[in-house]
């Protein structure tokens, strides 16, 4: 099998710009350094800092979960916990396919989806999105066990409606729905009002992007109890040390450090999206922190992306079908918009 490939993480000081990752370019809350200060705090009985990493962390991450929970308007129960949303990914595979069965998703989407299901040795049932990237109908009459939709798609930035979702999951009562939502924060809608309406439907998201914590690697699942403990039988005991399960609670509290810094990506989306077009590329309308902007053919998006290299400007490039004509930036800051845009407008021209 071919392993995951993710994208480029230059060396720390690397003087570049780096829109190919879909990371928040804002820090996290200053209250996330905070807990995690406090959690490395001498206790007062030993007054050794960092004492407390003697001790395994919460196998339940209850701190954390706690206030998922609250804020879902869920029960505790309702949450579970991830080494970042790649691990639960990994959990909900592991728990949910046996050997041979098969595992579905749209093409194009997240890649991950098939280098887990291929180490399950669960068979591929790949279904291509219509040029608008819509979900294919075939999917709704998939008869696999396990079906992974990313809403807000990635690289489309495509979002899928809560009537999909849930006729998907209705239609379809023998499978697992995982709405892998790691970008809903940056949309307009989302399908946590699912949760708990169906019981084969669950909720993925992830403090990666919208939350700025994509070091600390915190993920979170959202979906009926009695599925989420099928799911926790095959967890590492203590998958979130101490520091994520404190960062990542504080990091949740303070609703309007993460508010104001998605109004700013969002605004420069838009910003982005409208100079893409200004220069003549083809761009999706996106709900998420990265836009597809098409290119004439393969060789000018593969040109586009090595010049941007070049300038210092790191952006995804996919070479596979039906995306090789086209690059995914994601929402920087507002210079570095401009820049990327102003680097765009100085490439060479390449038909
Ligand atoms: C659709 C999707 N799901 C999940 C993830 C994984 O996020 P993490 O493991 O950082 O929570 C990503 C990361 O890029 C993603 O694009």
């Amino acid at each position: 099998m071919q392993p995951y490939v993710p994208g480029e993480q230059p060396p720390a000081g690397a003087r570049v710009i780096k829109l190919n990752t879909n990371e928040n370019p804002y820090p996290p809350s200053p209250r996330v350094a905070e807990a995690i200060a406090a959690e490395l705090t001498a206790d007062a009985a030993t007054g050794t800092p960092g004492e407390r990493l003697r001790l395994y962390s919460d196998p339940a991450a209850s701190a954390l979960r706690a206030v998922a929970a609250e804020q879902a308007g869920l029960p505790i129960e309702c949450v579970l916990h991830g080494n970042g949303s790649d691990e639960l990914l990994a959990m909900i595979v592991r728990a949910c396919v046996g050997e041979g069965e098969t595992v579905a998703y749209p093409y194009p989407t997240y890649v991950l989806y098939e280098t887990l299901a291929r180490a399950q040795g669960a068979q591929l049932a790949v279904y291509d999105a219509p040029s608008d990237f819509a979900l294919p109908s075939a999917l709704f009459t998939t008869d696999a066990r396990l079906i992974f939709v990313a809403s807000p798609n990635s690289p489309s930035g495509v979002r899928y409606p809560n009537e999909q979702l849930e006729r998907l999951a209705r239609g379809r009562p023998a499978a697992l729905v995982v709405v892998d939502e790691a970008y809903a924060t940056f949309a307009d809608g989302d399908a946590m009002a699912l949760v708990g309406e169906l019981p084969n439907l669950v909720v993925l998201r992830t403090l990666s992007k919208s939350h700025s914590l994509a070091g600390m690697r915190v993920g979170l699942l959202y979906g009926p109890a009695e599925l989420l403990r099928g799911v926790a039988k095959v967890k590492d005991s203590y998958n979130l040390d101490r520091l994520a399960i404190a960062a990542g609670a504080a990091s949740l509290r303070d609703v309007a450090w993460t508010a104001s810094n998605v109004a700013r990506i969002r605004g420069a989306r838009q910003r982005l999206l409208s100079g893409l077009r200004a220069l003549g590329l083809e761009v999706l309308p996106s709900e998420a922190n990265f836009v597809f902007a098409r290119f004439a053919s393969a060789a000018a998006a593969a040109a586009a992306y090595r010049f941007l290299r070049d300038q210092g400007i790191l952006v995804r490039y996919f070479p596979a079908r039906m995306l090789d004509d086209g690059l995914r930036i994601t929402v920087g800051t507002d210079d570095q918009v401009e820049a990327v845009l102003a680097a765009l407008q100085a490439r060479p021209t390449v038909s």
